[in-house]
């Protein structure tokens, strides 16, 4: 280290203190990264790798970006999953004796990073557990709260990060072999999650409290309903301890910890969410205008309500700016074009709040008079169209920051003119200095009676007055010489000096009093960010009301109504994003499931039928009915469910690594174990993960089971054998979906009609897909012979062992090996000439072909 230069000792000291992260070190106007992380950063960034003079140890790697295009470097590096930690120069380096000091400002790592480009909100969590419990914190870095809960099992602890969009997890250092364990779970697995580990003594319950009661300045955690929950404080401590170091900030807009309630919520199963494609539902219901809607929106749809009283309430509000449509149009222009306030408070909260902050916080709470007058027009009472007021901020705003700021150059021009006199007056200076100098020599001129009076500029004397040669005898007293030459003097005043004074310093001035401003304003800000954290939420709240409203006047959308009991009674539901996608009409199917004679529609029908669009439909109209929205279909009446489970073969492509039945399996285990009565269970061809009869007999007990359960339940299957499960069970209901033959071709009519049906048409389905016609014919041929070979439905409804199945086949193989073996055994091959043995061959094989199945 010795042999460094200074500057790279220096180097050398910050990043040891940082060595998991690449370290971007200030050097005039560029970060540069050297060494490891040149290498590194270079090839992600793609910038050029050269080298440096490192003193008597020769170069080292050197990479640099701009400071000023730092932030589109920084995400890049995030995105590939790595942390950045920006160190800044933090003295003026006129000023420094030798080396200027530097230090780490900030350190952005995937959970706490900012992203600009996407809507979507970016988790950090924390997770600690004991040999009973579990628990998570989590927060958003655009949001003001911490959740947190524990869980009785790991499992549930899984489940519950899978829904999060988590981006990295911290959790005790100690507790690294456990936890690289959790996150090989397959919920997990693929959602990329960054592993930081974190300092053990931060999980200290006691000290976590401590800093939790500092922070949130109160005596207990008793208000936030998570007293008596260590496991839980612990990770919420550590949380909001990572987010200091990380940040080198208070983080004051944290300014809340919630249980995190999903109670309140219908439970939509993660792997629901993913077999149900929420995602695309999503894109497919989306009427809001920006991010922040759109994150309350998605919000929404994640979380269900389950209380009658609150869906209906939504739904008032929906219906009310369904029917009022030119207030609709109206609040969509206001809200249009908002910016995401949420994200400039924790900027701002965080220490990188920017200009472009303020002037979204100001626009945006600009619009709250316009948009309470419109929404006055409603005359409703409803307490979803409250918009919170912070009349003084906004106020403040108004008054204090410029509306037009010119983003490519803010400094200096952020405040507006009229809030400070001293910025007004330097700004003045800096902007009317030509004009002051004018006036100041007319009046010169005029006190002194000299024409030639003539006020100048040079570099070592600064302004001056000139004064020829003969009009001396008129110079005032105040005159104060500087300089003499062949023919005049030079004078200045004390006005004029200032004036230079003024002049000269102004730019700096401005800059710094607008920083102090600045701090000042945002200190107000963050005293204030609790209201504003309100004030956003319920922006959002308005935003996604009005989405819905515009989704309610689709043609083919109706209101469904919603009660306590148990009926889901769907006419006409249609797919609404599968409707959207076909070119073809799409057809109407109705649903009936009831607790008591309908709750388990056993669906069968061949393949491309719309088995799985209907059973999923169904699901999707519950949640989106329950969302408050109004939903494609003539009319519906919905018995509220609690939970949505569905296992759809889909997921499997993510899950890749594990056995498809494996986690066919584990979910549907995590169905039959956290059924309520409530709940509606989705099951899409469950057991074809495995051999027939293993995946018959699975389904088949699978179904028995929740056939006696009386839950909610609607199963497609190509095992036609499951009707027969109608005969025992009187809640078990066969359908199908129709299909009509026509000269040699099918045509797909999508209805579903009651019964059974025995017909697949799978085979159909692959010359549709453009399998080869002799693979076609040679599949014809197969089933015809499977077909014969007996009945599977009987054998399991009489109870039949089925192994007499599996004999019908072997026996005929192995007959005929037998055969060829004999004749093998017979032939004398000394005997033979070589088209004998040739034409042998031919025959053997000719026999082994027309015998094969
Ligand atoms: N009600 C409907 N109206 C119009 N088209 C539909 C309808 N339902 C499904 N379809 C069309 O049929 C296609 C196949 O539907 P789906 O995947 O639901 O069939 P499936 O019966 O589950 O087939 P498989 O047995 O192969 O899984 C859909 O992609 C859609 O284009
Ligand atoms: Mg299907």
């Amino acid at each position: 280290m010795d042999t460094l230069t200074p500057m790279l000792r220096q180097y050398q000291e910050i990043k040891a203190r940082h060595d998991n992260s690449i370290l971007f070190f200030r050097l005039g106007d560029f970060y540069e990264m050297f060494g490891d992380d040149a290498r590194r950063a270079s090839s992600i960034l793609d910038v050029v790798l050269t080298s440096r003079d490192a003193g008597k140890s020769g170069r080292i790697p050197m990479c640099g970006i701009p400071y000023h295009a730092s932030e589109a470097y920084i995400s890049k590096l995030i995105k590939a999953g790595l942390k950045v930690a920006i160190c800044e120069q933090v003295e003026d380096p006129a000023l420094a004796k030798g080396i200027v000091k530097r230090e780490v400002i900030r350190v952005v790592t995937s959970g706490t990073y900012i992203d600009e480009a996407s809507f979507e909100s970016r988790y950090l969590i924390a997770i600690n557990f004991t040999d009973k419990l579990s628990a998570l914190a989590f927060t958003d870095t655009a949001s003001g709260t911490i959740q947190t809960n524990e869980y009785a099992t790991l499992q549930s602890l899984v489940e519950a990060i899978s829904k999060i969009p988590v981006y990295e997890c911290i959790y005790p250092q100690a507790q690294e072999t456990q936890v690289k364990e959790i996150f090989k779970h397959p919920l997990l697995r693929a959602k990329n999650i960054t592993l930081s580990p974190f300092e053990d003594w931060c999980f200290t319950s006691d000290i976590a409290k401590t800093s939790l009661k500092e922070h949130f300045h109160t005596h207990t955690l008793r208000g936030f309903g998570i007293e008596d929950m260590p496991l839980a404080i612990s990770a919420s401590g550590a949380l909001l301890e990572y987010l200091k170091q990380m940040h080198k900030q208070p983080i004051r807009h944290l300014h809340k910890i919630a249980l995190y309630a999903d109670a309140e919520h219908a439970f939509i199963s993660p792997a629901a969410c993913y077999g149900l494609e929420l995602e695309g539902l999503l894109a497919a219901i989306d009427h809001t205008l920006t991010s922040l809607g759109k994150r309350k929106l998605k919000e929404w749809l994640y979380h269900p309500l389950k209380s009658k009283e609150e869906i209906i309430k939504r739904q008032r509000a929906v219906t009310l700016l369904r029917e009022n449509p030119h207030v609709c149009q109206e609040l969509g222009k206001l809200l249009q074009n908002t910016p995401d306030i949420e994200k400039s408070i924790s900027r701002i909260s965080c220490g990188t709040g920017s200009a472009r902050d303020l002037m979204a916080l100001r626009l945006t709470l600009l619009k709250q008079p316009d948009i309470e007058k419109t929404l006055r027009a409603l005359k409703s009472e409803n307490g979803l169209f409250h918009l919170e007021d912070v009349p003084q901020i906004r106020g403040l705003l108004a008054k204090a920051i410029s509306p037009t700021i010119p983003l490519s150059h803010p400094e200096g021009n952020i405040i507006a003119q009229g809030y400070h006199e001293e910025l007004d007056g330097l700004r003045d200076i800096r902007e009317n200095g030509k004009n002051w100098l004018k006036n100041l020599q007319e009046q010169e001129i005029k006190r002194t009676g000299i024409h030639s009076l003539k006020i100048g500029y040079n570099q070592v004397f600064g302004y001056y007055i000139e004064i020829s040669k003969s009009n001396l005898t008129r110079v005032p007293q105040d005159y104060i010489r500087r300089q003499t030459l062949t023919n005049g003097e030079r004078y200045i005043t004390p006005e004029l000096k200032e004036f230079e004074e003024k002049i000269l310093t102004a730019e700096g001035k401005i800059l710094q009093i607008e920083r102090r401003l600045i701090e000042e304003i945002f200190k107000i800000i963050l005293d204030s960010s609790e209201k504003l954290s309100v004030f956003s939420s319920c922006l959002a709240r308005l935003h996604s009301l009005y989405s819905l409203g515009i989704l309610s006047v689709t043609s083919g959308y109706s209101l469904p109504e919603i009660n306590d009991g148990f009926v889901i009674d769907i006419k006409d539901g249609r797919h609404p994003v599968v409707e959207k996608s076909i070119s073809e009409p799409f057809i109407a199917n109705d649903t009936l499931l009831d607790t008591d004679t309908n709750h388990l529609i056993i669906l069968t029908g061949p393949n491309m039928a719309g088995k799985s669009t209907y059973i999923r439909q169904t699901a999707i109209l519950v949640i989106l009915a329950q969302m408050g929205s109004y939903i494609p279909s003539t009319s519906a009446s919905i018995g509220i469910v609690d939970k949505i489970f569905t296992r759809i073969g889909a997921h499997d492509e993510i899950t890749k690594g594990q056995s498809t039945f494996m986690v066919e399996m584990s979910e549907t285990a995590g169905i039959l174990n956290n059924l309520s009565e409530r709940s509606l269970v989705i099951l899409d061809e469950i057991g074809r993960g495995t051999s027939t009869f293993d995946g018959l007999s699975l389904a088949w007990a699978i179904s028995e089971f929740l056939a006696k359960r009386k839950v909610r339940a609607l199963f497609a299957t190509h095992f036609h054998e499951l009707t027969a499960l109608s005969e025992e069970f009187p809640g078990v209901k066969n359908c199908n979906v129709s299909v009509k033959e026509w000269n040699d071709e099918i045509i797909f009519l999508h209805k579903i009609v009651p019964g059974g049906t025995d017909d697949s048409y799978g085979i159909y389905v692959a010359k549709l897909a453009g399998i080869p016609k002799e693979v076609v014919k040679r599949a014809e041929g197969i089933l015809t012979r499977l077909e014969l070979s007996g009945n599977l439905q009987e054998k399991i409804t009489n109870r039949l062992p089925a192994e007499n199945q599996l004999l019908l086949f072997t026996r005929d193989k192995n007959s005929i090996a037998e055969e060829i073996k004999n004749e093998i055994n017979d032939l004398d091959i000394n005997a033979l000439t070589p088209i004998q043995a040739l034409n042998t061959l031919h025959t053997l094989k000719k026999k082994i072909e027309s015998n094969e199945p």
